[in-house]
């Protein structure tokens, strides 16, 4: 029995990168799955909401995933007009989304709701100040909705990646000097294909989760499980070959 048989599923940003991952295996899974991937105000979050009910008579899942990156900047040298924009797609565009999400699984009596956050909302990376407060705010916005309406039979959760091998980090996955740069520091030696985290969204999204609600899972190939003091393993078997 597939998980999602005939399940409505409402994705932003599903035609690419992580996005488009999952709403294949949704689609695989026996979902009809609703897709937005534009350039859109969050004002239109609730006209997609309604045409989505109005296509297909009922929402089950609701997967925000849209996201939008910066480039490295301190905020003294970041443009607040981008900073609006990243918080406006990336963390509006959750709450906007949910706001006309929840009445209709409320009516239906059950609900999942997933948001694509990110490591870089668990902890600080240098010069993502805008990128990592939207997506910390995703967070703790989560947790919120998941109190309040737990209730309802209505799950929220969202899922944290470290490196996914996507369009969007393209600037420094088509860098080699970059891309080894990072992979040092994940313990796996490696970015995750986002098929890999695909699985995890879906899994939060079917009733095999039916206990798991207002969680941040962190699928990072283990890159927050470190301190970030050096590799001593590493560092004293290095050593132990120059006393030889
Ligand atoms: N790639 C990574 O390393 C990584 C790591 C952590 C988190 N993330 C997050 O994963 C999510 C998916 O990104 P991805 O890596 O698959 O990148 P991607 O660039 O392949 O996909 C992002 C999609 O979002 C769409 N989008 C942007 N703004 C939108 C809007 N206002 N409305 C609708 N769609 C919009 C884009 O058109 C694009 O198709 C994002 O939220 C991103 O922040 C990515």
């Amino acid at each position: 029995m597939s998980r999602f048989q005939d399940k409505v599923v409402f994705i932003t940003g599903g035609t690419s990168g992580l996005g488009f991952e999952t709403a294949q295996l949704f689609i695989h899974e026996g979902a009809k799955v609703f897709i937005t991937d534009l350039e859109e105000p969050p004002e239109d979050c609730e006209a997609a909401i309604k045409a989505c009910i109005k296509h297909y008579g009922r929402l089950d899942i609701l997967f925000h995933n849209a996201g939008l990156c910066q480039s490295p900047a301190s905020v003294v040298d970041q443009d607040p007009a981008l900073y609006q924009k990243i918080i406006n797609t990336n963390l509006f565009g959750y709450f906007y989304l949910a706001k006309f999400a929840i009445p209709q699984m409320e009516k239906q009596g059950k609900g999942a709701i997933i948001a694509t956050a990110s490591m870089a909302g668990v902890f600080g990376d240098y010069g993502f100040g805008s990128y990592g407060s939207s997506k910390a705010g995703i967070i703790n916005l989560t947790r919120t909705m998941a109190l309040d309406h737990a209730g309802a039979g209505i799950r929220v959760n969202c899922v944290c990646p470290g490196l996914m091998l996507t369009p969007m980090v393209a600037p420094i996955t088509e860098t080699p000097m970059l891309l080894e740069l990072l992979e040092k520091v994940i313990p796996m030696g490696r970015g995750a294909h986002p098929g890999e985290v695909a699985k995890v969204v879906a899994f939060l999204a079917s009733d095999d989760a039916s206990y798991i609600t207002g969680q941040a899972i962190i699928a990072d190939g283990g890159l927050t499980a470190s301190s970030g003091q050096p590799n001593f393993l590493k560092v004293f078997a290095e050593m132990q070959v120059l006393d030889a």
